[in-house]
C-alpha cells in the first residue's frame, strides 16, 4: 500500500487525533526525545506487525514498549530494586529497561516471543501527551528504514518513510539526536546492550554493571553490527581528510581542507556532537562527495554511543 504522507503540526487537537489514530490500530511516526519513533497499539499484532513491514525489519528484532508513566511502567515487569533505581533517576528520559515481562496484554510479535521485554518512558512532551491521552503504551522503534539512521526531525522521517506511514507529527529536532541506552536487568547481571543517550559513568555511579569487554557489548536480539548506516561509505576515527572525502570534524574545521566540511561540535562538546550525528551524516549523503571521513571522537560519556553507532555504520560485512 502506498500512502500520501501527511505531516502534522504539534497541537493539541493533532495529539489527540493521532492518540485516536493509534488506539485505533494505527501506526504514527512522532518525536521523543532521543529520535521519532514509529508507534503502534503495544497489544495488536496486527498494527505490530505493520511496524515491522514498513520498515522492513526482521521480526527477530523486538520493539521497545513506550509508557507515560513510570508507575505503569513498572507494573509491566518483573522487578527488584534496580528497576526501582533506575527508573527514579533517569525517567522520564532516555533509557530502555530490559526485564522479565510481566503484563500478557504486550504483543508477542513486539517481543519477539521472548519472555522479556524492552520498556521506557519518554521525556518528550509530545509523546508524553500522545501517550497519556488514553493511557495506552505503545511500541515503538525509530521511525527509520531497517539498518539505517534514525530520524531526527519529520523531514527525516518523510524522506524515510514517505508513502509507507500516513501520518508524522511534527515535534521540531529531537533533543538528544541518538538512541536510548539500553539496559538489561532480566538476569542477576546486568549489562548494558546498547550506549544511548544515558551514559554509562552515571549508570555506574548507582548499579554495577557488568559487560564490559573493550567496548563490545553483548548483543541485542536481531541487531546486526551493520547497522545506523548513511548512504555514503565511511571512515571513522579519521586524524585528517583525504581528497575527494567530505570531512565531519569533532572541534575545529581544518583551514586547510579546501572539500565539504561540517563539524559535529567546534568546542568538542559530546552532547552536541550527538545531537548533530545523524542530522550531518544526513546532510553529508546529499553533497557530492565519495565518502565521509569522521574524526577521532572520545570513548566517554555520550562518546561511547557515538563510537557505536559509527563502528556499525562503518562495518561493511556481517558475520
Ligand atoms: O531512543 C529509542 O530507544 C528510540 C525511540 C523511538 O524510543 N527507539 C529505538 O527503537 O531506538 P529500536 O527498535 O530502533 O531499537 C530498540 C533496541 C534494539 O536494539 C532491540 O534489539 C532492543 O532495543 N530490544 C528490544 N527488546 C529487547 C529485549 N527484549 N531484549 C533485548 N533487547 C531488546
Ligand atoms: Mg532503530
Amino acid at each position: 500500500m502506498i500512502y500520501k504522507t501527511k505531516t502534522l503540526e504539534n497541537n493539541n487537537q493533532n495529539i489527540l487525533l493521532v492518540a485516536k489514530k493509534i488506539k485505533a490500530g494505527n501506526v504514527i511516526a512522532l518525536p521523543t526525545e532521543t529520535v521519532y519513533g514509529l508507534a503502534g497499539r503495544f497489544d495488536n499484532d496486527l498494527t505490530i506487525k505493520k511496524i515491522f513491514s514498513i520498515k522492513n525489519r526482521p521480526l527477530s528484532n523486538p520493539l521497545i514498549i513506550h509508557y507515560g508513566s513510570i508507575e505503569n511502567a513498572l507494573e509491566d515487569i518483573y522487578m527488584d530494586s534496580r528497576a526501582k533505581i533506575l527508573a527514579e533517576k533517569f525517567w522520564p528520559g532516555p533509557l530502555t529497561i530490559v526485564a522479565k515481562a510481566k503484563n500478557k496484554l504486550i504483543s508477542k510479535i513486539a517481543t519477539s516471543g521472548l519472555d522479556t521485554v524492552a520498556i521506557r518512558v519518554p521525556s518528550n512532551k509530545i509523546a508524553l501527551a500522545v501517550l497519556n491521552q488514553f493511557n495506552l503504551p505503545f511500541a515503538a522503534p525509530s521511525a527509520n528504514r531497517y539498518g539505517k539512521i534514525s530520524p531526527t526531525s519529520a523531514k527525516d522521517v518523510f524522506d524515510e518513510l514517505n508513502g509507507k506511514v500516513t501520518t508524522i507529527l511534527n515535534g521540531g529536532t529531537t533533543k538528544f539526536g541518538i538512541e536510548s541506552t539500553v539496559i538489561d536487568i532480566s538476569n542477576k547481571k546486568t549489562k548494558i546492550l546498547r550506549h544511548g543517550g544515558i551514559s554509562e559513568e552515571s549508570i555506574n555511579q548507582l548499579i554495577k554493571i557488568h559487560n564490559k569487554e573493550n567496548n563490545i557489548l553483548i548483543r541485542s536480539p536481531g541487531l546486526s553490527n551493520s547497522h545506523y548506516k548513511p548512504d555514503k561509505p565511511i571512515r571513522i576515527n579519521a586524524i585528517r581528510p583525504r581528497e575527494g572525502e567530505a570531512w565531519l570534524a569533532f572541534g575545529k574545521k581544518p583551514s586547510y581542507f579546501k572539500g565539504v566540511s561540517l563539524t559535529l561540535s567546534e568546542k568538542k562538546c559530546l552532547d552536541e556532537s550527538a545531537k548533530n550525528l545523524y542530522k550531518m551524516l544526513r546532510l553529508l549523503d546529499k553533497k557530492n562527495v565519495k565518502s565521509v571521513a569522521i574524526q577521532k571522537i572520545p570513548e566517554k560519556g555520550i562518546g561511547l554511543a557515538i563510537n557505536d553507532r559509527l563502528r556499525r555504520a562503518a562495518f561493511i560485512k556481517d558475520k
